[in-house]
């Protein structure tokens, strides 16, 4: 069974969809970088261990890298779902977990990398918006993406009711990519290929909510 560590800094909504999809895959430990973080509440509730893991504490963004690393080493995780983990980890951190971590981003990628990917829909008018599962690499938010979730932004639509509309999303997609990570229906092979029941993923599975 594989072993799944959560990676949070914040309310852990998507960590607790994952909670309730009763994945084939065990959630061994959440590690938070924030000691007040609602994600660790919910990871208690759910009799799940956790680690906080500070940023402050340690001198630089490897000291900070090499904890996360040990502790993922000693709870033996196989997979890492970054859950709104506001952190940008260190090359050396994500090429070590390369084909091993994922994350969630609240666009359709490759559009809209980085914050604000609701106002920069808004300001831009585009009509459909989204969020993306994707593998973590090196570069931010430009792994191979999984699942998309989409949506039609309405004339009324603003920052509020967009991320109140993506976040229903990504707790239909984030559990659904990772229990295909779980169950060997996408994998990830040595020469970076991502595969789909057998077969490249050319582009990411795609959800609608229009
Ligand atoms: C999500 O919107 C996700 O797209 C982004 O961070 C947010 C986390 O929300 N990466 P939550 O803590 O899971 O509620």
């Amino acid at each position: 069974m594989i072993k799944i560590a959560v990676l949070v800094s914040g309310s852990g909504s998507n960590l607790q969809a994952l909670i309730d999809a009763n994945l084939s895959g065990k959630i061994v430990g959440v590690i938070s970088n924030k000691a007040d973080a609602y994600a660790l509440q919910r990871a208690k509730n759910a009799n799940i261990p956790t680690a906080i893991i500070e940023h402050k504490q340690y001198p630089n963004r490897e000291a900070f890298d090499d904890a996360m690393h040990q502790q993922l080493s000693d709870w033996n995780v196989d997979l890492v779902i970054l859950a709104g983990f506001m952190r940008i980890l260190s090359a050396q951190f994500v090429n070590a977990w390369e084909g091993k971590m994922v994350n969630i981003h609240p666009s359709l990628l490759p559009n809209y990398k980085g914050m604000h990917t609701h106002q920069r829909v808004l300001n831009t008018g585009d009509l459909l918006h989204g969020c993306t599962v994707h593998y973590v690499t090196a570069e931010l938010d430009a792994g191979q993406a999984l699942t998309q979730g989409v949506l039609k932004v309405a004339q009324h639509d603003n920052v509020a009711s967009l991320a109140k509309r993506i976040h229903v999303l990504e707790h239909l997609i984030y559990p659904q990519a990772v229990e295909w990570i779980c169950n060997g229906t996408i994998q990830h092979l040595e020469n970076g290929q991502v595969l789909y029941k057998g077969q490249a993923l050319e582009k990411p599975i795609q959800f609608c909510q229009l």
